[in-house]
């Protein structure tokens, strides 16, 4: 596969809709990285190893070095927001990183202005922000934004451009027919059926470009079929739901541990207090039931009830976010996990995890727009289940069950690079280490 791989020449658009909390602390990351200031911790594409081959071979080279990705000095960031605050005045707002670090990147900060945006009120409720592109039809609507990614790529002389949704998280809502095919989406556009969520319009609108867009919130967005058909068609890659943070990363880390060793769960207790924007827009109840039936989703897939209903079959799951302003971004959450142990004997542990919502997401949304970006110059389209290491809810194929375990999750992501490169995947088996072994067999 090596060879199809496009070279990562020329600069990269990252274009986020929702330019909050996480893709402020994002873009301002990134321009303290290129100053040297700060490290790109947390970030796999800019930290992480990865082996190949044998464990006796010792090759264990950067990720970066190993797959070719775009440069960190070759992004040029833009998005809409419904606010029209600058990406440094948005960042204050946030109050996620210190003014003085905010100080050392101003001026980069300041040049990103955001775009208007695609906004539809009854989506976000909690929102009054007024920087809104007017439409008579979604149909209309979704041109605005196709020109606008057009503009962008034009004016800075771009080679290619990702999107990555990081806007608010939309009211809960189930599929319906428009949502099934492309040409009844396409109908409903015209018809501006009040169906199409705004994130749907941003997909749609970079999936018609063949360009790659990742959702990071608990929305539907591309997870429809008629956006799986869009992105087929035109060859793009398409990755989401919702960014794998806080709690829910220790769910994934814990879980797959207490799985290995079949100790049993009777319940798992989750809440959290959060006072930043993203907590306030959760506050209402259609907003928090996305976020919800994402967060609740984790666990039922990694203990699977119903292939070991001894161990899982009663277990009680509840998740609470509570919007609590003093705290802001730094979001604090408790677990309270019930489990049993040999003859059934009953233990508890407790997880209290003081932690920084965009700190850990703003890596996530890197990683994603380089991986999206790497996947279209190697001709990969439709879902990127590779991807579902970053992700809460991640987006499969139709009958396939999410992978939640985060280390098969990054086997698969490994693999998937290796695969990409033309390496041995590893399997982990290690039996060749063991000629004598192998030859009584
Ligand atoms: N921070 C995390 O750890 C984390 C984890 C998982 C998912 N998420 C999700 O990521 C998203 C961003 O989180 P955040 O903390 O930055 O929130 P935020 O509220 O700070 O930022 C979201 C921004 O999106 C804007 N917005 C809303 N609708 C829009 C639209 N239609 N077009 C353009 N802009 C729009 C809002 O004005 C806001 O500025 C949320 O949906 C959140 O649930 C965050």
């Amino acid at each position: 596969m090596k060879t199809n791989i496009e070279p990562a020449e020329g600069k990269l658009g990252i274009l986020i809709p929702g330019l909050g909390a996480v893709a402020t602390t994002l873009i301002a990351g990134v321009e303290a990285v290129k100053k040297g200031i700060s490290k790109p911790i947390g970030s796999l594409t800019q930290m992480s190893s990865i082996r190949l081959g044998k464990r006796t071979d010792n090759r264990y080279p950067k990720i970066k070095d190993f797959v070719p990705l775009a440069d960190l000095n070759d992004i040029v960031f833009g998005g809409w927001d419904v606010y029209a605050d600058n990406v440094y005045q948005a960042a204050s707002n946030a109050k996620v990183l210190d003014q003085h670090l905010l100080d050392a990147v101003k001026e980069p900060l300041e040049a990103i202005v955001p775009m208007k945006a695609a906004f539809d009120h009854n989506y976000v409720k909690n929102l009054t922000g007024t920087h809104i592109k007017e439409f008579t039809t979604r149909y209309d609507l979704a041109q605005q934004v196709i020109a606008d990614i057009e503009n962008f790529k034009e004016k800075h002389n771009l080679n290619r451009v990702v999107l990555v949704w990081c806007g608010s998280t939309e009211i809960y809502f189930e599929e319906s027919e428009i949502h099934q095919n492309l040409a009844n989406f396409e109908q409903a556009l015209q018809n501006n059926d009040e169906r199409i969520a705004p994130s749907m319009i941003y997909a749609y609108a970079a999936l018609k470009l063949g360009i790659p867009f990742a959702n990071g919130a608990p929305n539907l967005t591309v997870d429809i079929p008629a956006l799986v058909e869009l992105s087929k068609l035109t060859n793009t890659p398409i990755a989401g739901k919702d960014f794998k943070t806080g709690q829910t990363l220790m769910k994934t880390i814990l879980a797959p541990g207490l799985t290995a060793r079949a100790l049993g769960v009777k319940g798992w207790f989750s809440t959290n207090i959060l006072g930043n924007r993203d907590g306030w827009v959760l506050d209402d109840p259609d907003n928090f039931k996305t976020k919800e039936v994402s967060k609740l989703s984790v666990l039922e897939e990694i203990f699977q009830p119903e292939i070991n209903p001894e161990l899982y079959g009663d277990m009680y799951h509840k998740v609470r976010i509570n919007y609590y302003p003093p705290r802001g971004d730094n979001k604090e959450s408790w677990d309270n996990i019930d489990i049993f142990g040999w003859l059934g004997y009953e233990m508890q542990i407790k997880i209290n995890f003081l932690c920084r919502d965009s700190i850990l997401a703003a890596p996530i949304v890197l990683d994603l727009a380089l991986f999206m970006d790497l996947a279209k110059r190697a001709d990969m389209s439709g879902i990127q289940e590779w991807l579902s290491f970053y992700l809460k809810s991640p987006q499969t194929a139709p009958g396939l069950k999410p992978e939640h375990d985060i280390f098969k999750q990054l086997i698969k992501l490994q693999n998937t690079l290796r695969h990409m490169m033309g390496e041995d995947l590893i399997t982990h088996l290690g039996l060749d280490y063991y000629q004598e072994l192998v030859e009584s067999m």
